[in-house]
């Protein structure tokens, strides 16, 4: 039995599960990746004050994000195809997400539909959109999330045309896989995944097949995105949404100072501060280092959320002194769900619960509420 202690063995172990296809999708980013690699990367030049000798009992991590109750800082990511990393894998990670008390965001390109999600938890769960151009079906997906009762809306904003990433189109990305030689190869390496999928009716896009009219090739990201999104939208749009839409509202992709400005004024609630984990353009700057810059801007205005690079508990903290309300962790708990589906994403979550308590005491603090950059070295950030 392999011991778990860190993010990092659970990826390992997601590799060796999830068919090459799936966790290629997860674990990659645009062109030469080198966005990708800053998300972590800059994370890793910032550095901790030790201090000693302060009490550090009753240490609490709760706080909240756009005025809901968290157990900690960290949402799960709105992810596409999660139910291809593990069989009915939104609904798993749901579930762990919902027993933690840390928000579940579904993403519309998810294989479990918003009505699987409802039914197979009793707490309310967050909704990622794109702009469609098809904007009946974009209004009945909110429309549907409001009858799931979810408790905010995420808009992404960075995916109206679809970066490149290599290794999808290599692996020739679908979803159901198409069974060509080398799927079928690569699957048979794979039996706890194929007998997962083999047992659940859940292998397509739930939120859309049998839902938009004129979808051609639902199976294909690249040609569902060159079909439906909408590559005319601008600020204006954003009121489209806020009028139909009474909950929270969260703008998701701001890298820019500009943008933000721009984003705050919109009647949003909150934005994340995001590259897409590093998935749309390349040769972007890192989400962490984004995150001051906009926080100083509009950090008084709008709730300020972040997203990109984090595998730790001390990667949050991070985030969490230069400003941030809280953060989402994408590929952190697809390796979790592809390595041991429902527990191994409350195991991502306790591994950086733990990482963040142990982070908080040895810095001298207690509550994840008093964060700032004081427990933070001058000069690294
Ligand atoms: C979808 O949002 C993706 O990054 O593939």
């Amino acid at each position: 039995m392999t011991v778990i202690t860190n993010i990092e063995d659970l990826r390992v172990l997601a590799e060796r599960r999830v068919p090459r296809m799936f966790y290629d999708y997860a674990d990659s980013g645009a062109w030469t990746e080198s966005t990708y690699r800053a998300n972590s990367e800059d994370f890793g030049r910032i550095k901790f004050r030790q201090r000693v000798a302060v009490n550090m009992e009753n240490r609490t991590l709760a706080t909240t994000m756009v005025g809901q109750p968290v157990s900690m800082p960290v949402a799960l990511a709105p992810t596409g195809l999660t139910g291809m990393q593990h069989a009915d894998g939104e609904i798993l990670a749901a579930k762990a997400a919902e027993k933690f008390g840390v928000p579940f965001t579904l993403s519309t390109m998810s294989i479990c539909s918003i009505e699987d999600i409802a039914a197979n938890t009793s707490k309310p769960f967050w909704f990622q959109v794109y702009f469609l151009k098809d904007r009946k079906f974009m209004g009945n997906l909110i429309e549907r999330a409001k009858a799931a009762r979810c408790s905010a809306l995420v808009l992404t904003l960075d995916l109206q045309i679809l970066g490149q990433r290599h290794k999808d189109i290599r692996n020739g990305l679908s979803a159901p896989p198409k069974l060509t030689l080398p799927n079928i190869m690569n699957m048979a390496t794979k039996p706890g995944w194929c007998w997962g999928m083999l047992n659940t009716k859940r292998r397509h896009f739930g939120n859309i097949v049998g839902h938009a009219e004129s979808v051609t090739d639902m199976s294909s990201l690249s040609s569902w995105t060159a079909e439906q999104f909408d590559p005319a939208l601008s600020w204006d749009h954003i009121k489209w949404v806020r009028d139909r839409w009474d909950g929270p509202l969260i703008l998701k992709g701001i890298l820019d100072v500009e943008d933000a400005k721009l984003a705050a004024q919109c009647g949003a609630d909150a934005i994340i501060v995001s590259n897409h984990g590093g998935r749309q353009l390349d040769g972007a700057q890192s989400s962490i280092a984004a995150l001051r810059p906009i926080v100083e801007a509009v950090g008084d205005k709008i709730e300020v959320h972040m997203d990109g690079g984090i595998r730790s508990g001390q990667d949050v903290l991070k985030a969490i002194a230069l400003g941030a309300r809280g953060v989402y962790i994408g590929r952190a708990f697809l390796y979790g769900l592809g390595a041991m589906g429902e527990a191994g994403v409350t195991k991502t979550l306790e591994i950086i619960r733990r990482e963040m308590d142990i982070t908080l005491a040895l810095c001298g603090l207690t509550n994840v509420k008093n964060v700032d950059t004081g427990i933070l070295l001058p000069g690294t950030y």
